[in-house]
């Protein structure tokens, strides 16, 4: 090998190692911590803690059987969206808040909680419904601005770490929906015209962050929940004219998530402009499980029928709200890699992948997540 080329070598080599672990490119490339607020979707345990005495079906197996070897927790055979963009900004899986180790949540924490609700749960009590959880983004707020002292301590150090921190503000919003809906509580009608109830209580609370200190925020929408085993089972999605044609998802569920996403981008677009300083993300939450769903073998989802339920009891979609993913009667399909749906409500770890990619690098996040970090 003649000299320059070697030395072309060396200094490819050096580029790749020296910036290959993100954790030696830290001083400007990367985030010092992530906080993530929302519900099932992004739950690393906070409902398993909270909840520990009634065994909740996703404290068994085989809920993280592909990456964790057992329940954590997570709504998932494994990883989550959040924790990709966690190991994609070289830090480590967020731990639950509830787990309550103060000194382990310098680098993060997820606040979420699966059942959660962008609003609060009194909304609901007026309404004669009843929700999973109480513990509602107000509430994790709260959880956050309480912890500030454990995590920084001058007004300056406050100011740089928050500005350096990354925040999750989301998903949220769809267990205000879907619950009360799908569970006969109240109609399509009625839910649809809280979702500018909803969609302010986001923004309020992605506000309320910014004046905290956050600089840098992404705001998920709504997954196409009509692509789910439990919602078509439950909402008797089984009528021809009621599918969308080439996705076969539930069309007036997509409809209503379709109205909250753009809402929610007219709320992102508004403190865009009151909040110049701030960097605030859209994510596209919708558009990559349509894709998936219209088009699976070209990501390598080879389960079918492709909107069944992996994780499930019998049932057209393998969904039984009587035997869910966990409990007894229930069983999972044998390479949940190949499967859009993990349970009926939640993605697989190989779904949430792909989502956390197209996030992380584009197109489905304005801006791409990863370019979020360059100061
Ligand atoms: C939620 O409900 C539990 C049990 O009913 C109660 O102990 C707790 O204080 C409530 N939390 C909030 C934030 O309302
Ligand atoms: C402030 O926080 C830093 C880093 O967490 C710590 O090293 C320092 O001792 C703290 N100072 C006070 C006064 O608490
Ligand atoms: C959002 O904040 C505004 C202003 O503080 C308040 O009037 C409104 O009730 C809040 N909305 C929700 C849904 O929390
Ligand atoms: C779904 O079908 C069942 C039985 O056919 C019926 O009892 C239920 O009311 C239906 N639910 C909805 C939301 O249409």
């Amino acid at each position: 090998m003649n000299p320059s080329v070697c030395i072309s070598f060396l200094f490819l080599f050096l580029i790749l190692f020296s910036c290959f672990d993100l954790s030696y490119c830290k001083h400007n490339n990367t985030f010092d911590a992530i906080f993530q607020f929302g519900d099932s979707i992004s739950d690393t345990g906070n409902f398993l803690i909270a909840n520990a005495d009634s065994s909740p079906n996703m404290g068994h197996p085989p809920y993280g059987i592909t990456f964790f070897g057992h329940p954590t927790g997570r709504l998932s055979d494994g990883r989550i969206i959040v924790d990709f963009i966690a190991e994609a900004f070289g830090l480590p899986l967020l731990p639950p808040f509830l787990s309550r180790d103060d000194q382990s949540f310098a680098k993060g924490a997820s606040f979420a909680v699966a059942s959660a609700t962008a609003l609060d749960v009194s909304f609901f009590r007026e309404r004669g419904v009843e929700v999973g959880t109480n513990l509602s983004l107000s509430v994790q707020l709260e959880w956050f601005e309480r912890l500030i002292p454990s995590l920084c301590n001058t007004t300056e150090g406050c100011k740089k770490y928050l500005s350096k921190s990354l925040f999750m503000v989301g998903e949220i919003g769809g267990n205000d929906y879907l619950g009360p809906w799908a569970f006969n509580q109240l109609t399509q009608q009625q839910v649809t015209a809280y979702v500018p109830a909803v969609v302010e209580a986001i923004k309020n609370a992605t506000e309320k962050l910014i004046e905290l200190g956050a600089v840098n925020l992404v705001v998920p929408g709504n997954p196409p929940s009509g692509c789910f085993a439990g919602i078509l089972t439950l909402l008797n999605g089984t009528r021809e004219e009621e599918l969308e044609p080439g996705t076969g998802c539930l069309r007036r569920v997509n409809d209503l998530v379709r109205y909250h996403n753009r809402l929610l981008q007219r709320a992102v677009a508004e403190l865009r402009k009151e909040h110049p300083h701030a960097r605030i993300g859209y994510a596209d939450f919708y558009t990559p499980i349509i894709k998936f769903a219209k088009d699976p073998d070209t990501f390598g989802f080879t389960y079918r029928p492709k909107l069944n339920a992996c994780c499930g009891g019998d049932g057209p979609y393998h969904f039984d709200v009587r035997a869910l993913c966990g409990q007894p009667g229930s069983s999972a399909c044998p390479e949940p890699s190949a499967a859009i749906d993990w349970d009926g409500w939640h993605a697989t770890e190989a779904t949430d992948h792909r989502i956390a990619d197209s996030w992380l690098h584009g197109p489905f996040a304005d801006p791409p997540i990863l370019s979020l970090r360059k100061h």
